[in-house]
């Protein structure tokens, strides 16, 4: 670690959210100066998912606005920027700002990928988690356990093999008619309904490696709707408290799984699906079981949907990545 403080301004436009951050490295740790987020879900509501081409045009109108209420009068000395994974033409945007202003500011610039921003949310503040460390990613785009052994080694263990966790709530929740994003609608009609109401499937648990599939799931809730005439707003809660129930056993048996093989120091969930209160209770609950007693960890809940502090925490801890603007691109499918 390098002693003066370092000032990262972070850009995170891979979906359909325009962020930017002002992280401070200091040598014992990181603080937030700033973290904006300009959604945009008022404009993908009408479509029950991300309109990509819409995304990609409010990325161009925001950014500028977004990352000069995130700088106020902070000169950073380096930038770090999303490049993948996402929707292209959303990249592109925070990619091609974030090169610009590396140009002309003559600054650094560090590339860094979505899913290990994630992780890095649970890094906003002290206690920071113990490694090894053991983390379930759970987002709208993707579902994973990944096994952190230090800063330079992050294994991925397993994977969904169909939809991501929150891609699921978003579908469940188109069929039951509750809006969008899911993920909240879902919790919220869920929170009078009985979870044991209907009997879904909880796929992939009686295997050994640490996949995931909800599609299963997910088709088994649209069969249930198909024998129901009228869908009830009580009903409509019963299939939500019961479908969330499903999806958190399937999250904790394959967590609590893993964690029994690498006896992980800690636990951590991150993602915008880790903003379900359900969710946070049970792990919670589930590792405080476990005999080697790891800790759990949470992130704040505006660190766990889409934002640029994360991006700028994951730079903080990789500042060897740091390169110039023309060594950098955008990778829809970049890998973990
Ligand atoms: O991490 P994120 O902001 O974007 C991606 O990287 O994909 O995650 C967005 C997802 C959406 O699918 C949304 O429905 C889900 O997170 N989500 C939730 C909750 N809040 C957001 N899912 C379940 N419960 C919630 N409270
Ligand atoms: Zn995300």
């Amino acid at each position: 670690m390098e002693n003066k403080p370092i000032k990262i301004l972070s850009i995170e436009t891979s979906c359909d959210e325009t962020a930017a951050a002002v992280i401070e490295k200091k040598p014992k740790g990181v603080s937030i100066l700033s973290n904006v987020v300009a959604s945009q879900i008022d404009i993908h509501k009408k479509f029950g998912g991300v309109f990509p081409e819409y995304a990609s045009r409010a990325h161009v109108e925001k950014i500028i606005p977004v990352v000069t209420e995130a700088l106020g009068n902070t000169d950073p000395d380096i930038i770090a920027v999303t490049s993948g994974p996402g929707l292209i033409g959303s990249l592109l945007i925070g990619v091609n700002f974030a090169k610009t202003y590396a140009f002309v500011k003559n600054r650094p610039i560090i590339a860094g990928d979505h899913l290990t921003g994630h992780i890095y949310s649970n890094w906003a503040e002290k206690p920071y988690p113990q490694l090894p460390a053991l983390i379930l990613i759970v987002s709208g785009g993707h579902t994973g356990l990944v096994l952190m052994k230090s800063h330079k080694d992050i294994q991925p263990l397993g994977e969904t093999l169909d939809d991501a966790v929150g891609e699921a709530f978003d579908k469940v929740a188109k069929l039951l008619d509750l809006g969008y994003p899911g993920g909240p609608a879902i919790s919220k009609a869920g929170q009078n309904g009985n979870p044991k109401a209907y009997d879904f499937p909880r796929s992939m648990l009686e295997r050994k490696d640490y996949d995931f599939s909800f599609s299963g799931l997910k088709t088994a809730v649209l069969y249930e709707t198909r024998k129901i005439k009228k869908l009830t707003p009580k009903i409509k809660s019963d299939l939500a408290a019961s479908f969330q129930q499903a999806i958190i056993d399937i999250l904790i048996g394959k967590t609590i799984q893993a964690a029994y093989e690498f006896k992980p120091k800690s636990i951590c969930l991150c993602g915008g699906v880790s903003a379900n209160n359900e969710l946070r209770e049970q792990m919670k609950k589930a590792v405080s079981g476990l005999p080697w007693h790891p800790s759990f960890y949470k992130p704040h809940l505006e660190l766990t949907t889409d934002n640029a502090a994360m991006i700028g925490i994951a730079a903080a801890y990789h500042l060897d990545q740091k390169t110039t603007f023309d060594k950098i691109h955008a990778d829809a499918n970049l890998k973990l």
